[in-house]
């Protein structure tokens, strides 16, 4: 049985993977300027810059962690046309200078997705490609749904009521395709392209599930006191496992069984 570390890796590996396909998409002049937001440790943004030697890639990421891994895979890879830069995407203040922004897989931390195509859209000149991924909604999973329910369920308990007010689950950070072409088109991008791709996994065990989901519980978790979070978090689990041990294990293996609805945008700034 996969571990839920190895969930995490497999789900990495799967979004590097499209990283991958994303960047056969990127079509520059062989000296493009080039913007990775949200490169991550560099894995990506090193290829770019391998396929466009005499190109310039600008790394953007908010975390320093995350551009310290890349200064080291770009100097173990001998690439030296990268430049990492420590920012929020939401605050990026670069005008007409890039050929391409690429990002894969930022924009599901990000709430405003307007205002993050409004910064992309500033970035690039008149014509530059745009190339991004992300999920378009929520995963799609029984025990997802199951859990959803229970929390609305304990929700309803008095020592949980007061707080339930003040959950933000961040359902804004999914934007469909179909939302996200208007949103293009409405801040001046045209020939938009849109392919979807499905991340599945399969959890072993709750446990499993709630490792992987952590950091989205974590998040909505916030709102409670800190003994008030472990009890919330202890009985959300309990109850998830008791609905799930009430069906057959094929079900349970189904129920536990995640869809992550991948999207790959492209798009160029209208001149
Ligand atoms: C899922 S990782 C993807 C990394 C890389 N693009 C890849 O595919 O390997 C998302 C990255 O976005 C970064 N990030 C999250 N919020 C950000 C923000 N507001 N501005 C810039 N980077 C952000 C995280 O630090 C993380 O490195």
């Amino acid at each position: 049985m996969p571990s839920s570390e190895q969930i995490y890796r497999d789900n990495s590996e799967m979004q590097y993977q499209i990283g991958l396909e994303t960047i056969e998409k990127l079509k520059v002049e062989s000296a493009g300027k080039i913007l990775d937001v949200g490169c991550g440790d560099g894995r990506l943004a090193t290829r770019i810059a391998e396929k466009y030697p005499r190109g310039k890639v600008t790394a953007v990421d908010l975390s320093k962690n995350m551009l310290d891994l890349l200064k080291k895979t770009a100097a173990d890879r001998k690439v030296a046309n990268i430049t990492p830069v420590q920012m929020d995407a939401m605050n990026m203040t670069f005008t007409s200078e890039f050929d391409a922004v690429y990002s894969n897989f930022l924009l599901n931390f990000l709430k405003d997705h307007k205002g993050f195509y409004q910064k992309v859209h500033d970035a690039l000149k008149p014509g530059g490609l745009l190339i991004v991924t992300g999920f378009q909604h929520m995963p799609e999973c029984t025990a997802f749904q199951m859990d959803g329910e229970g929390m609305v369920e304990l929700f309803q308990q008095p020592r949980f009521r007061e707080y339930a007010m003040r959950v933000n689950a961040g359902s804004e950070n999914w934007t469909p395709v179909l939302k996200t072409r208007k949103m293009l088109e409405k801040i001046g991008f045209a020939d938009i392209t849109a392919e979807t791709r499905d991340i599945v996994q399969q959890f072993p065990s709750v446990d499993a599930y709630f490792a992987f989901m952590q950091l989205g519980k974590l998040q909505i978790l916030n709102v409670f006191p800190e003994e008030l979070k472990i009890a919330f978090y202890t009985e959300e689990k309990r109850v998830l496992a008791q609905k799930l041990s009430a069906m057959p294990a094929d079900q349970q293996k189904a129920a536990l069984t995640m869809t992550l609805p991948a999207m790959i945008l492209g798009a160029r700034k209208s001149n």
